[in-house]
């Protein structure tokens, strides 16, 4: 089955419509820093508000423990939606509840009830199976709003008919998150670059000392061996910045002394990793070259989302670090798709699938392909 569209639903003229977005914003202070995910969702609910259907959206928001608490409201996210689309109710948190993560029957009759249809457009949330994502397809006529589609698109066609050279950038602190898609990866890419956190497991297990650096040590014989496997495909940086004694910081080659810490790729790493970027058919980049947070740690962060800019390929961001690096360097505006899920964006990568999605497809009005 395919996944039912938004012109698959029955008329949705004066129903009720249960909307399961992703609201998973970074919350600052009781102020959202990044309305992202809100902005995304609206092409869907003016599709449906044109359509004359009475919105009802729900979300979760960080991680409460299965019951209500204040600090996760969603009153920040309802307050700034009301400014963007007028009439659409926002349910509380779902994860106040238990039984949105144990994906529990009678959560899910709550929801549904009073409900005609049902639409996902919460990508960022598609790799879990939660009651909102997984429960209403079977209940309701259903479908996948537009960015949720749009999203499955896009990372559809780097799995499918990437312009070549596809080269794959990844960061981020740990490997142990991403030794599954880095496997399956590896089938498809022409070039795999590595920085980040996790790149010093890699280092490590080429025998280079890595000081103080983030390193998991269950960890470097998988890395050794994707080094064997990949030899022709897997770039590593050649130098790194760290952090040393005294606050000091400089650049060092692959090996770091300890009382070192590496916190960022170096200058000479940069520009090849640019390089590898500029030349792409085809980018993705998932998980920020170092801590760029730091600006004494942002040079490498911000070469890439330069070259990212500059690459004449087709360009892709997934993570909220790496979107929110481009975000912060200026250059959101030239890649071609800056993707809302982070998590969902991987695991769709690697499984060529998601929960779902294919509670969509099982959706009593999905269309048969
Ligand atoms: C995300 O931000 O990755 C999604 O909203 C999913 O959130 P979760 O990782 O807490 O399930
Ligand atoms: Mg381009």
């Amino acid at each position: 089955m395919g996944l039912p569209q938004l012109e698959d639903l029955p008329d949705p003229s004066g129903k009720r419509v249960l909307l399961r977005a992703d609201f998973n914003v970074p919350i600052q202070d009781g102020s959202i820093e990044d309305d992202l995910r809100i902005r995304a969702a609206l092409p869907t609910i003016t599709w449906l508000q044109d359509h004359g259907a009475q919105v009802t959206a729900c979300s979760h928001l960080g991680r409460p423990k299965g019951k209500p608490d204040p600090e996760y409201s969603m009153d920040p996210v309802r307050a700034r939606l009301a400014e963007l689309a007028s009439g659409v109710e926002l349910m509380e948190n779902l994860r106040f509840d238990p039984g949105e993560e144990s994906n529990n029957a009678v959560f899910v009759d709550r929801l549904v009830e009073g409900q005609d249809l049902y639409v996902d457009d919460a990508f960022g949330a598609a790799h879990r199976a939660h009651a909102s994502i997984v429960g209403p397809p079977s209940r309701l006529p259903s479908a996948a709003g537009r960015l949720l589609a749009r999203e499955v698109e896009v990372l559809g066609s780097l799995l499918d008919k990437p312009r070549k050279p596809f080269v794959t950038v990844l960061g981020g602190a740990k490997v142990s998150d991403k030794l599954g898609v880095i496997d399956a990866l590896l089938q498809r890419v022409d070039r795999l670059v590595l920085g980040g956190g996790m790149c010093f497991t890699f280092l490590a297990a080429q025998g280079h000392s890595v000081g103080d650096s983030l390193l998991e040590e269950d960890k470097v014989d998988d890395c050794r061996r994707l080094l064997e496997e990949a030899a022709d495909e897997l770039v590593l940086p050649t130098d790194v910045v760290a952090l040393g004694p005294s606050d000091e910081v400089r650049t060092l080659g692959t090996d770091i002394p300890d009382g070192w810490k590496g916190l960022d790729i170096g200058p000479g790493s940069a520009a090849e990793f640019s390089d590898e970027v500029t030349g792409a058919g085809t980018v993705l980049w998932n998980g920020p070259m170092g801590m760029f947070e730091d600006d004494r740690f942002a040079a490498g962060t911000r070469a890439l989302a330069h070259a990212m800019a500059d690459s004449p390929g087709f360009t892709v961001v997934g993570g909220g670090d790496s979107a929110s690096a481009v975000r912060r360097f200026g250059v959101a505006d030239q890649i071609d798709w800056v993707s809302t899920g982070g998590g969902a964006s991987l695991q769709f990568l690697e499984h060529g699938d998601l929960p779902g999605l294919e509670a969509l497809r099982k959706a009593p009005n999905a269309p048969a392909d």
